[in-house]
């Protein structure tokens, strides 16, 4: 199968999912790796870097601020510019990427000219306000080009100054933006959280000499000036990406008799909540740490082993812990036996696709009883899951790969439409359903 190619698919029903699959790369940290080796001086060399959409659009970017990469075999190289990126000609193309462009924001309003930010329609529908403020209250020139705080995003980097910053959502993109333009400011920068997010940001700094310091919900840095940061190149190892992994332990979950290892998964604590959602429903799932471990990132063997599932409610400090894989949440919902409700989460309207009305929609479709409430959804299980249906993406890529792991569980065969956004995070999907035992054509 030529996975990039695919526009539609059918997914059959499937008694008994086994195997082993090695997730692609960390779609988060292999975001940040590209931005911080393409400002650091020299060579680094990446293992494992997600080879997708998203991840070419931000390497592209790179590109155009002056840095160089290059693949040889899997291993990535990128060479950096040694802390001075050069104006890019024009507006910058984020695609897809919403981490792509609110981490990008944090480092180009350090730099000394003036550069725009666009993307996809998807892209230019989202919240860009949340980046503006913060930047804008350290010294940049922020200014957001489409309606109603929307991208375009045009940047003209200021003489910054370090803040203290509360942003409204709990959100390690926005935390991370503030702290990328904290490199380049004078003084202390502080994000307060209002719940602990992803930290892959602060791990990576630190791994590369500057210093981040989280105490509680503080976490701060000491700006380095508008020089910023000397940075040097260096190796790394990007763990298998826990929200890819994810569908398979959904997947594999809900049925006595399935089993699916994946290895080099990164089992970051702040990643790896649907493993706890999943325990508490009733699935046996257990971590094995490998050797190899990456520099700054624990990874290893998850296995899981499917079990009746039973309801379960997440909502709370729980929720950025697992935000990508809440759609997951809801088809493990459909399938467990009682009430599951998913609350404090109205953040999944502002994704790739409103998820709330998506996922509850393509759920509808497929016979699940399922409804929306403003910050999340009630899903009523054991469903018997309605098959002969075709599912509608919404141009999301999260939202026909957890659709297909309900599909396994249907009584006939699932047609999905506009797959194709699926390559933003997981070209190789359809082909990985397959190697566990799937049917997809
Ligand atoms: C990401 C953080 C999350 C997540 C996104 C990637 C990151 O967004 O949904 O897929 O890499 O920092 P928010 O932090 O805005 O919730």
């Amino acid at each position: 199968m030529n996975t990039t190619s695919i526009q539609s698919v059918t997914v059959s029903p499937c008694q008994c999912l086994k195997g082993t699959l090695s997730v692609p790369g960390d779609k988060s940290i292999s975001h940040r790796i590209a931005l911080l080796a393409s400002w650091a001086a020299g060579t680094s060399t990446v293992r494992g870097f997600l080879r997708s959409e998203d991840s070419g659009v931000i390497l592209k970017a790179m590109g155009r601020l002056g840095a160089r990469h290059e693949f040889v075999g899997d291993l990535l190289r990128i060479t950096g510019t040694g802390g001075g990126f050069k104006a890019p000609e024009g507006a910058l193309d984020m695609g897809n990427s919403g981490t792509g462009m609110r981490l990008l924001a944090g480092l180009l309003a350090g730099q000394p000219f003036t550069s725009e930010m666009s993307g996809d329609a998807s892209l230019s529908s989202r919240p860009m306000r949340r980046i503006a403020e913060p930047l804008l209250r350290m010294g940049a020139k922020v200014e957001l080009l489409g309606e109603q705080g929307r991208p375009p995003v045009r940047i003209t980097g200021g003489t910054l100054h370090g803040i203290e910053y509360a942003p409204p959502v709990a959100s390690a993109q926005v935390k991370s933006c503030v702290l990328f333009a904290g490199l380049f400011a004078e003084g202390i920068t502080t994000v307060v959280e209002s719940a602990p997010t992803r930290d892959h940001t602060e791990r990576l700094l630190n791994a590369m000499g500057v210093p981040v310091t989280t105490e509680g919900l503080r976490v701060s840095l000491r700006g380095c000036g508008p020089k910023g940061p000397m940075l040097k190149a260096r190796a790394w190892v990007v763990p298998g990406d826990m929200s890819s992994a994810a569908f398979w332990l959904v997947a594999a979950a809900a049925r006595e008799g399935q089993a699916i290892e994946l290895p080099n998964v990164g089992w970051n604590p702040r990643r790896n909540a649907l493993v706890a959602v999943l325990r508490r429903m009733g699935a046996a799932i257990t971590f094995t740490e490998s050797s190899d471990v990456s520099a700054c990132e624990s990874m290893g063997m998850i296995r899981v082993e499917g079990r009746r599932l039973r309801g379960t409610e997440v909502g709370g400090a729980e929720i950025p812990d697992l935000i990508d894989e809440l759609p997951l949440v809801a088809v493990a919902g459909a399938l467990a036996e009682g009430r599951t409700v998913i609350r404090d989460a109205a953040e999944l309207r502002v994704k790739e696709s409103d998820r709330i009305r998506s996922v509850v929609d393509n759920l509808t479709r497929m016979g699940v009883r399922a409804e929306e409430t403003p910050d999340g959804m009630i899903i009523e299980g054991p469903a018997k899951v309605r098959g002969g249906v075709t599912i509608d993406s919404y141009g999301d890529h999260r939202l026909p790969m957890a659709m297909s792991v309900l599909a396994l569980y249907a009584d006939a065969p699932v047609r999905m439409n506009d797959v194709a956004c699926v390559n933003k995070s997981y070209p190789e999907f359809w082909d990985d359903l397959k190697k566990v035992g799937g049917h997809v054509e």
